[in-house]
């Protein structure tokens, strides 16, 4: 193993993070510009003394590193990310990937909401996969400073013809005569009350309206969400949902008067992490 690779990961390692391993190829890979294949067969890399200042800045600021880097990769894209937007989660892959699947045989012209838009990333990577189809995205946030980053990684993905971005309170800025083909949203559903136990990159990092419900299970936005969407679905249209550890059964009952054909799928640590469901 390389032995810069080796130093960071002690630095991250000694300042109790988690994801230490993950998180000195980043470092390393980001001021090195070098692949993984290649920095495995340098012993020492130049640079090295820029790259043991930001692995210490990381342990000693316990700022993500994808703050002190400015972005981060998800399927295959870097998007900017900042405070104003939540640090995309590996998961939310599974509800991209799900949400596809819903709508990928559909001929006509696909309209899609994005609810809770956040830096972007559901809506750029939906309009990636569905590249060859002919779709309309709104993405659409309570953040107005969430709305300018996802517009920024809208621009620089070259999407600005598929995806439009409004502020919008869930559906209140959505038209009577709107009807989607999928509405797809990872909504905030950390119940408040278990803000002390999150992690300090968490909790004090992430902005806090990304992250939290209101209600004792963090379900209020499905409440919300599965209550109105009707109103706004094409025939046959779907609803896709990330959700957190436990919520899976409280969002499938909510969705068993409107909606059919309910889909669980789980994450790879075995949690239900996504619901998608048909309108009936
Ligand atoms: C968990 S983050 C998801 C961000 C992004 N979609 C992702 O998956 O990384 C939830 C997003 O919902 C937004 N949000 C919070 N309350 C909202 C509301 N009432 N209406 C619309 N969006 C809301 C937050 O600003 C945040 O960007």
């Amino acid at each position: 193993m390389n032995k810069t690779i080796k130093k960071v990961e002690k630095i991250l390692k000694q300042a109790g993070i988690e994801e230490y391993k993950k998180e000195a190829l980043i470092i390393v890979e980001e001021i090195s510009g070098l692949s993984l294949e290649k920095l495995i067969l340098l012993d020492k890399i130049e640079k090295e003394e820029e790259i043991l200042k930001l692995a210490q800045k990381r342990a000693d600021s316990k700022a993500p590193i994808q703050h002190l880097i400015g972005y981060t990769n998800f399927m295959g894209e870097k998007y900017i990310v900042n405070k104003d937007v939540l640090i995309p989660r590996d998961e939310t892959e599974i509800l991209v990937l799900e949400a596809y699947e819903c709508i990928k045989n559909l001929k006509n012209k696909i309209d899609i909401l994005d609810i809770g838009i956040g830096s972007g990333i559901i809506s750029c990577a939906l309009a990636k996969k569905l590249q060859n189809k002919e779709i309309e995205i709104l993405g659409t946030d309570i953040s107005f400073d969430a709305i300018r980053t996802a517009l920024e990684n809208v621009n620089r993905l070259n999407l600005t013809r598929k995806i439009i971005l409004r502020k919008s309170d869930i559906f209140s800025s959505i038209r009577n005569f709107e009807k989607f083909d999928l509405i797809v949203s990872n909504p905030p559903y950390i119940p408040v009350s278990e803000k002390e136990n999150l992690q300090k990159e968490v909790k004090d990092f992430d902005p806090h309206p990304a992250l939290f419900a209101n209600d004792k299970d963090g379900v209020e936005f499905y409440k919300k969400i599965i209550k109105d969407a009707p109103n706004f679905l094409k025939k046959d249209g779907f609803l896709a949902l990330e959700c957190g550890i436990g919520q899976s059964c409280l969002i499938k009952d909510m969705l068993q008067n409107d909606f059919k054909n309910i889909k669980i799928t789980k994450d790879l640590s075995n949690i239900d992490r996504v619901i998608c469901a048909q309108i009936k």
